[in-house]
C-alpha cells in the first residue's frame, strides 16, 4: 500500500512550554554601592575564615554555612533589602502569590573566585528563588551557566547546528551591579575564572 500521508508547515504547530526564566536587575548607582560593598567585604573576610568544607570540590572563598545571613549585618542590610525588592518584583511578574510574611531571605553569603576558581553544577534545595549579585565582574570573568532539566540524560542527540530549540545550556555574562534571579531548582554552575582579577558575588536564596 502506498503511503500518501504528507504534511507541510501549515499543518503543524510548535509550542514552547515551561520556560526557564532568568530575570536580571541592575542596581541604581552601581559604582557607589559596589565601592561600599568592597569595603564591607574586606572587613568581613578579615573576621571570617573560608567556610569551604573539606571535600567540597569548588575552589572559592565562601561564607556559606558560617556567615550566611549577611542581611543581618548593618553594612549588608541595604543590599539585602534591595534583593528582597527584586525578588518581590520577580514574584509579581511570575504571578506568584506571596505569603503574608512576604519575601524571606533564607541565606545570603559571599563567594570570591580567584583565577581558576569554579563552582560545580548545583541547585538550591528548599528554596523558591535564588539570585546572584555581582560586586566584581571583571572583563573576561567566568559566566553563570544555566542548564536545561533534560540535559542530564543518558542519550543525547548530536546536533546539526545549535538553536533555541535544542539548547541544553545557556551562559549569562554578568555585569557589575547586576542581580540575576532564577528558580532555585534550575541547575547552574560557574566555569573556571579565566582572569587574574577577583570575581566577587553575593548570593541569596528566598522563600515567598
Ligand atoms: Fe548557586
Amino acid at each position: 500500500m502506498e503511503n500518501d500521508i504528507t504534511h507541510d508547515d501549515s499543518d503543524r504547530s510548535l509550542q514552547l512550554i515551561f520556560p526557564t526564566v532568568i530575570d536580571r536587575y541592575m542596581i541604581p548607582n552601581a559604582d557607589r554601592v559596589n565601592r561600599g560593598l568592597v569595603e564591607a567585604l574586606v572587613a568581613l573576610r578579615r573576621e571570617t575564615p573560608n567556610a569551604r568544607l573539606d571535600g567540597y570540590s569548588s575552589d572559592v572563598y565562601t561564607t556559606f554555612g558560617v556567615e550566611d545571613r549577611l542581611y543581618e549585618r548593618a553594612d549588608f542590610a541595604p543590599i539585602g533589602d534591595w534583593m528582597r525588592e527584586c525578588f518581590a518584583a520577580h514574584a509579581v511578574r511570575m504571578d506568584y502569590a506571596l505569603s503574608p510574611q512576604g519575601v524571606r531571605l533564607t541565606e545570603c553569603w559571599v563567594n570570591v573566585y580567584e583565577k581558576g576558581f569554579a563552582h560545580e553544577l548545583h541547585t538550591h534545595p528548599n528554596n523558591i528563588l535564588s539570585g546572584v549579585y555581582y560586586v566584581k565582574a571583571p572583563v573576561g570573568c567566568s559566566e553563570l551557566r544555566f542548564h536545561a532539566p533534560h540535559a542530564f540524560s543518558m542519550m543525547q542527540q548530536r546536533k546539526r547546528v545549535d538553536s533555541e530549540l535544542n539548547l541544553l545550556s545557556h551562559a549569562v555574562q554578568p555585569r557589575e551591579g547586576e542581580f540575576i534571579i532564577f528558580n532555585s531548582a534550575v541547575k547552574h554552575n560557574v566555569p573556571p575564572n579565566a582572569v587574574d582579577a577577583e570575581r566577587i558575588i553575593i548570593a541569596a536564596n528566598a522563600l515567598l
